[in-house]
C-alpha cells in the first residue's frame, strides 16, 4: 500500500447503484490506490469483492476511517446521509469526495465547506458534468463569445426510475442541471421559482419544473423527472449571435451549434404589419473527443488532493447548488412564487 506523496489511498463509502463506478475509475488510475470499500449490504460488498479483490470490504464505514493508511474518502451514500458523513470524514482528516448535492440544506453545505477549509482538506462535490467534454465544448463557446449574450437556457432530465425516497427529482437530478447552469454562466441565480407534483409517493416529488433567474436576466428553466417514458438528457442554450443544443445521450451528434437568430430589431411597416428577420444559417457540429466525465472527475480529486491543483467542482460551487435547491424547495412549498437564493454564512466552525 502506497503512503506517498505519488499516490493516494482511496477508499469508498456506498456501493449500491452508483458507488462501483467509483470503485472501478480509482482502481484504473495510476496515481490512486483503491484500498476499501464499505457499504450496509453484506451482499453488496461480496459482489465487489469479486471484482477488486485486493480492496477491503468492510461493512462499517468507521473502520474505514479509522485506517490511518486512508487519506481520501469518496461517498457515494444516499443524500440525505452527506452531511453526516463528510463531517466524519473530515474530522478523521480525509479528503472528500462527495456525490452530489453536497447536503440537503445551506447551512449545513456552509458549514462542511468552511470545515473543510480550516482543516486544509479537499472537499470536492461529484458534479460530473463539469467533466463532460460536451458541456466543457460549450463553456468554451460561451468564454470565447459564440453565442453571444445568453438569453435562456433549456434543461430535461427525465427517465423511468430510479426512483428515491430521501430527496425529490429536483434534488437528484436537477442538481446535475443548476451544477451545469452555474458552470456556463458563472454565476448563481439570485431567485427560483419550482412546481412539483408527488406522484409515486408522498414524501417528496416525482417531477419538478424550476425556473432560475441569473443577475445578468439570463432564465435557466428544468424540467427533471424519474417518472416518464423516455430517457433523455438535453441541453438548449439561445444566444444572441447562435443557439446550441446538446445531447448527451447521443452518441453521434452530441454538440449542435445553430446558426440562428434574429437579425433585425422587429418593426412595423407604414401598414402597420409586424416584421423582424430571422437568420436561420448552417448548422456547426464541433469535434468532441469523448472521455468517461467520471473518470475524469477522479482525476481532478487526485490531482487536487497530491498536487493543490483545485477544481470547479469544488465545495463552494456545491454550497451552492445547495442553496438554489433550498429556495426551489421554498418556492414548490409556496406555489411556485419566486424565492430568494440565500448563500449562508456558516455558523460555529470549529477544527477541533
Ligand atoms: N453522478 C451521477 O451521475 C450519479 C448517479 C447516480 C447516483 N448519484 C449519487 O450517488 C449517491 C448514491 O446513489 P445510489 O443511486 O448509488 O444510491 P443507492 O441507494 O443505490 O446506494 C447507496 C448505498 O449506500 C449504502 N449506505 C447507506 N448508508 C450507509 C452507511 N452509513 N455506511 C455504508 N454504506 C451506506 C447503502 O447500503 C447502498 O448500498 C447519491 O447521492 C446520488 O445522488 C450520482
Amino acid at each position: 500500500m502506497s503512503t506517498t506523496a505519488e499516490c493516494v489511498n482511496v477508499g469508498v463509502v456506498g456501493c449500491g447503484y452508483w458507488g462501483p463506478n467509483h470503485v472501478r475509475v480509482f482502481s484504473e488510475l495510476d496515481r490512486a490506490h483503491l484500498c476499501a470499500c464499505a457499504d450496509l449490504s453484506l451482499g453488496r460488498l461480496a459482489r465487489l469483492a469479486r471484482r477488486f479483490p485486493h480492496a477491503r470490504m468492510l461493512p462499517d464505514y468507521h473502520h474505514l476511517l479509522d485506517d490511518p493508511d486512508i487519506q481520501a474518502v469518496v461517498i457515494a451514500t444516499p443524500t440525505d446521509t452527506h452531511a453526516t458523513l463528510v463531517r466524519e470524514a473530515l474530522e478523521a482528516g480525509k479528503h472528500v469526495l462527495v456525490e452530489k448535492p453536497l447536503c440537503t440544506n445551506g447551512t449545513e453545505a456552509d458549514e462542511l465547506l468552511h470545515y473543510a477549509d480550516a482543516c486544509g482538506l479537499v472537499l470536492m462535490v461529484g458534479h460530473v458534468f463539469l467533466f463532460n467534454a460536451g458541456i466543457l465544448k460549450l463553456r468554451e463557446l460561451i468564454e470565447g463569445g459564440t453565442l453571444g449574450r445568453i438569453h435562456y437556457l433549456d434543461a430535461v432530465r427525465t427517465n423511468l426510475g430510479p426512483i428515491r425516497g430521501d430527496v425529490n427529482a429536483l434534488f437528484d437530478l436537477g442538481a446535475h442541471d443548476i451544477s451545469i447552469f452555474n458552470f456556463l454562466l458563472q454565476g448563481v441565480p439570485t431567485e427560483v421559482s419550482a412546481v412539483g407534483n408527488r406522484i409515486t409517493q408522498t414524501r417528496v416529488e416525482d417531477v419538478c419544473f424550476a425556473t432560475l433567474r441569473y443577475p445578468d436576466g439570463t432564465l435557466g428553466h428544468i424540467h427533471v423527472s424519474w417518472l416518464n417514458p423516455r430517457k433523455v438528457r438535453t441541453l438548449t442554450v439561445v444566444g444572441e449571435r447562435k443557439m446550441a443544443h446538446w445531447d448527451d445521450v447521443n452518441p453521434v451528434d452530441a454538440l449542435q451549434v445553430f446558426d440562428k437568430g434574429i437579425d433585425e430589431a422587429p418593426h412595423y411597416d407604414s401598414f402597420g404589419e409586424f416584421h423582424y428577420l430571422v437568420r436561420s444559417g448552417d448548422t456547426h457540429l464541433p469535434a468532441i473527443r469523448r472521455t468517461e466525465p467520471l473518470l475524469k472527475q477522479a482525476e481532478a480529486f487526485v490531482a487536487w488532493v497530491l498536487d493543490g491543483t483545485p477544481c470547479a467542482a469544488d465545495a463552494a460551487s456545491g454550497r451552492d447548488v445547495v442553496a438554489v435547491l433550498e429556495a426551489a424547495v421554498e418556492s414548490m412549498r409556496r406555489q411556485g412564487v419566486s424565492c430568494p437564493v440565500k448563500i449562508h454564512e456558516p455558523h460555529l466552525v470549529s477544527t477541533a
